[in-house]
């Protein structure tokens, strides 16, 4: 069974010399370092997660404290974040899609937004936490593989295909994606900002002439952006059931969890942590992989059956090519491993939302490939009346055929589907064969992802019976 390391170096172009891996191991390193605040190590729970601070934040989103108090630049990123008069609409702040309420995840159970002008343009791509992301490395082919073993692969860089090297790159992004925030140009922004309610806090933070010219006031507004999201602990604060019992030893996690906890790291099992790296205590390891969810109807664009979101060959990002101009581009399929941190608390799973619920999300790793049929669409086929007893209700697909052919990672083209990562628990095994995880370990796993839920509160006392228990 071939492992994380063996699926991402299939292609030549991802051997690296040893000296290229080394110089990412630095750079990574010190990024973890610098991303943790003075060289924290990134596994210790930072004193500023106060529940007072959350209390806080649960009263007003737009009075996040913090304690070092934020720098001016950042105090300037929490205006510009919650203010929705920098959207074309006017009704749309970088809050409306990353409610603070929800881990800075969507509000909602959409698979993708609607913004625009007139808030009826839908996105392309679910929208992602924008919890625990200071760890993440600039995208890179040959990213350093954090588990150690591995070889380099593609990973770091900000959005689904990591295009964006830093926070405040990604920040030009929404606001002048016609699909988001829509504004005309970086000057509109200016613009609105210069004739705001803040524009003496932005003067205060960037100098007397920090309007005079419209592309330095336009990186600053990122810049603040970025700011406000590396400085407020509101973006990290590890208060989750897993922090308190992993980090501060305080609670302790159920025997239920702890099976779920084995399942999550056994690679002959659930091998969740080969890509959702729990060592470093982000539940990523940043890589790209191409997991093949479904193509989502529910996606306007998706109507148009030439349009493919192949996340890192594009049609976002179109500077990753093949070494040699006839091979099938080996980037295509790929997105970026999301932190699980807080998975719990999303309504829509994976790039394009497809999936629903978290438990489903778990079902479909573990029957992908054994009942292809209930995630993917038949064609060809006869319609069956009444479906058999042990046809599984919990996919995508609830009607039952018999015959026609089933339409496997029916959102990547087939000269693609060689990059369909191979590893447990979706190592290829044949439909009609054992799915690798038993419904216990399906129970155990879900109650596992569920203590990484932040701003977790400790029971007066722990609960004997109920689900997750034992
Ligand atoms: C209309 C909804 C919407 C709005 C408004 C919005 N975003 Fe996003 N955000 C998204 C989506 C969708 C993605 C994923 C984009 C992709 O993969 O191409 C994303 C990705 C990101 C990411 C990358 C996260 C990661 O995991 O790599 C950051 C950071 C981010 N947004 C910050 C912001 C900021 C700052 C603002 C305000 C200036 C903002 N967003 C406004 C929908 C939105
Ligand atoms: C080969 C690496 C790999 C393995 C192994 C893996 N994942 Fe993932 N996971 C990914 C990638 C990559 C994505 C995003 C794929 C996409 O959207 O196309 C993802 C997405 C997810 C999501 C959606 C999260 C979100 O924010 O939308 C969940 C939930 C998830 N994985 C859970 C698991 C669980 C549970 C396991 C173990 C049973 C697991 N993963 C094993 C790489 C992996």
């Amino acid at each position: 069974m071939p492992d994380h390391k063996e699926s991402h170096i299939q292609a030549p172009l991802f051997n690296t010399a040893a000296k290229a891996l080394k110089i990412q191991c630095i750079a990574y390193c010190a990024l973890l370092l610098a991303a943790c605040g003075g060289g924290d190590a990134p596994t210790r729970v930072q004193s500023e997660s106060t529940s007072a601070g959350r209390s806080a934040l649960a009263a007003s989103p737009h009075s996040a404290p913090s304690t070092p108090p934020l720098s001016l630049s950042a105090q300037v990123g929490q205006k510009l974040f919650f203010d929705a008069s920098l959207s074309a609409s006017g009704a749309m702040s970088c809050a409306t899609c990353h409610d603070p309420q929800h881990a800075y995840g969507p509000p909602n159970a959409r698979a993708v937004q609607l913004g625009g002008p007139k808030l009826n343009s839908a996105g392309l791509r679910a929208v992602p936490s924008l919890r625990y992301k200071l760890a993440t490395p600039a995208y890179s082919n040959e990213q350093f593989d954090p588990d150690g073993a591995g070889a380099p692969a593609p990973g770091g860089g900000f959005t689904w295909d990591g295009r964006a090297n830093s926070l405040a790159e990604q920040a030009a992004l929404p606001l002048l994606s016609p699909l988001e925030m829509a504004n005309a140009s970086p000057e509109a922004v200016v613009k609105k900002v210069q004739a705001g309610a803040y524009a003496p806090l932005f003067l205060q933070a960037f100098g007397p002439q920090a309007f005079a010219n419209g592309a330095t006031a336009f990186a600053n507004i990122t810049a603040a952006l970025q700011a406000f999201q590396k400085e407020d602990p509101s973006f990290r604060p590890y208060s989750s059931k897993f922090d308190l019992y992993n980090q501060r030893g305080l609670g302790k996690l159920s025997t239920a969890e702890l099976r779920g906890k084995a399942v999550f790291n056994d690679p002959n099992s659930g091998n969740c942590a080969a890509c959702h790296l729990p060592d470093l205590n982000q539940f990523t390891d940043h890589l790209f992989a191409a997991i093949g969810p479904p193509r989502n109807s529910a996606i306007p664009a998706n109507a148009i059956l030439s349009y493919m979101d192949l996340g890192l060959c594009g049609p976002a990002r179109r500077d990753l090519k093949p070494a040699h101009a006839k091979e099938a581009n080996p980037y295509c399929g790929m997105f970026k491993t999301p932190t699980l941190r807080n998975v719990a608390t999303r309504s829509v799973f994976f790039h394009n939302g497809v999936i629903t619920s978290l438990e489903q999300a778990i079902r479909f790793y573990n029957t992908r490939d054994t009942n292809p049929e209930i995630w993917y669409p038949t064609v060809g086929g006869k319609p069956v009346k009444t479906p058999s007893a042990d046809f599984p209700t919990y996919g995508l697909i609830t009607q039952q055929y018999r015959g026609g052919k089933v339409q496997k990672f029916n959102d990547l083209p087939a000269k693609y589907h060689a990059n369909i990562d191979t590893q447990m628990p979706q190592d290829g095994r044949k439909a009609g064969s054992k799915p690798p995880l038993s419904e216990q370990n399906i129970a155990d796993l879900l109650c596992f992802l569920k203590t990484l839920t932040d701003d977790y509160v400790a029971p007066a006392s722990e609960p004997s019976t109920g689900p997750c228990v034992n």
